[in-house]
């Protein structure tokens, strides 16, 4: 008998909760021996009642948890910082196992954790932390452990691939589909660590980890949000063969540097991405030996949360009953650069407005070509009284020559307003 003790029954605790009510027998018989919630904390007891929790095995206080020495593995759920590092820590301390949903916690503090579990012989599985119920992390360590992985991009936040999703399909402008998105429960009431970028940049972090076995944290990622794109954006990366998709990049170069970020990007219609729409979530991976793999599922919701919880569950039973625990732990033993945003190399789509007369595109273009920037397309879009807005694609160009060229044109009288720049991606794939 295996028992373990769920932290927080909330939305993906309850999931786990159910789970075990229906396929407690099967799990049993996958794993060779039972599986039983022994102790279920959370604050509201009420939740614990609708989940089907006897008030007898719920607590409110965690060191009955921690002192019950039956307790082998530890489930938490309950999210954030604090209380749940001192809650893995001190389980750990004490030998029990821990598994995690914890993007939050695992993208700043993972070193800690991966520490404690190594000090203390225990294993800490946290599938779920990144792209809900898409298996991605247990494949990265395990079934593609034999490759040099040279890119990781995801579609990471549903939220924010809904929005962009509606807007493409439906020409409609940000804030409307956001208030509606809201309204339908898709959208949380705060949207801002979905719309700005930080919770795919959470999810990066722990992926570029693993990839490229070299600790990067929530802090090393360069990150821009969805709040800028407009219908007019969207509308042009159609016309030109894109869709505009909110990715999650991390790609390592010839010379062992990382690059780690988070922003909308121009994506072309054919690349594998493309078509990931919706909440749905997708991970694409580049390794030398396997080629191109893409991942896709749902990132997110309550049962397919638990499904990779429940696979973490039953892979710590299996290690238990082979004596053989820490058998998968911190992969990362290299200390690898990470490069600033304005060494990238990239495309890019800039749109702006400018004075319509004669002189002001050989102007623009001056400015771009005494700054390196090299242009690959230019189209004037529309021109109303005296204004005219300029769509231009750059070829590959490093981003600080870029935002040099932007910060002379925004001081000349030619340019109105600049509008927006996204970087161009997946244009390097050998196969469309
Ligand atoms: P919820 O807020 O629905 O559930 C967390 C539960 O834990 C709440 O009932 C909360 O109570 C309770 N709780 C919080 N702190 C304590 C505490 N100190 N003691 C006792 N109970 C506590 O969150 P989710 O289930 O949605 O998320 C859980 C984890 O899974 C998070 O780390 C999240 O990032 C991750 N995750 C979630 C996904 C999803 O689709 N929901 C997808 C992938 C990962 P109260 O509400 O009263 O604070
Ligand atoms: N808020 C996230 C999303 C789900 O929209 O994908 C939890 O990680």
């Amino acid at each position: 008998m295996i028992n373990i003790a769920l932290l927080g029954c909330g939305t993906v605790g309850s999931g786990v909760v159910k789970i075990f009510n229906t396929s407690s027998e099967m799990i049993a018989q996958r794993l060779g021996d039972l599986v039983k919630i022994k102790w279920v904390l959370e604050k509201d007891i009420d939740k614990c009642h609708l989940a089907g929790i006897p008030a007898a095995m719920t607590t409110q206080d965690f060191s009955v948890i921690l002192d019950d020495e039956e307790i082998d593995i530890v489930v938490e759920l309950i999210g954030g910082i604090e209380p749940a590092r001192s809650f893995i820590i001190a389980a750990m301390e004490k030998g029990k196992h821990v598994v995690s949903a914890n993007k939050d916690l695992i993208a700043v503090h993972g070193k800690q954790i991966f520490d404690k579990a190594s000090e203390n012989q225990v294993d800490f599985y946290f599938e779920a932390s990144v792209a809900g119920g898409i298996p991605i992390i247990y494949p990265l360590k395990q079934s593609l452990a034999a490759n040099q992985i040279q890119e990781v991009i995801g579609i990471l936040n549903g939220t924010t691939n809904y929005i962009l999703t509606k807007m493409s399909l439906e020409g409609r402008d940000y804030l409307e589909v956001l208030a509606e998105a809201q309204a339908l429960g898709y959208a949380e009431a705060d949207p801002s660590s979905d719309v700005c970028g930080l919770d795919a940049a959470r999810k990066i972090a722990i992926l570029s980890s693993i990839a490229f076995n070299s600790r990067v944290t929530f802090y090393d990622v360069y990150v821009e949000g969805i709040t800028s794109i407009s219908a007019a954006d969207i509308k042009y990366a159609g016309e030109l063969g894109y869709v505009i998709k909110l990715l999650a990049i991390a790609k390592e170069d010839e010379n062992k540097q990382i690059q780690v970020r988070v922003h909308p990007a121009f994506l072309p219609k054919a690349h594998p991405l493309a078509g990931v729409n919706d909440v749905f979530n997708a991970v694409f991976v580049r390794g030398d030996a396997v080629g191109e793999i893409m991942h896709y599922g749902r990132g997110a919701g309550q049962m397919p949360t638990a499904s990779s919880v429940i696979g973490d569950i039953i892979e710590i039973g299996r290690n238990m009953m082979h004596n053989c625990c820490g058998r998968i732990g911190c992969t990362c033993y290299e200390d690898k650069k990470i490069l600033d945003i304005n060494q990238l190399e990239a495309q890019y789509y800039i749109r702006m407005t400018v004075k319509d007369r004669p002189g002001v595109l050989a102007g623009i273009a001056g400015v771009f070509g005494n700054n390196n920037v090299s242009i690959a397309a230019v189209l004037q879009k529309t021109s109303q009284e005296d204004k005219a807005e300029l769509i231009l694609i750059t070829h590959q160009v490093r981003e600080q020559d870029l935002r040099d060229s932007l910060t002379v044109l925004q001081g000349m009288s030619i340019v109105a307003e600049i509008n927006n720049v996204i970087r161009v991606e997946g244009t390097d794939r050998d196969v469309y």
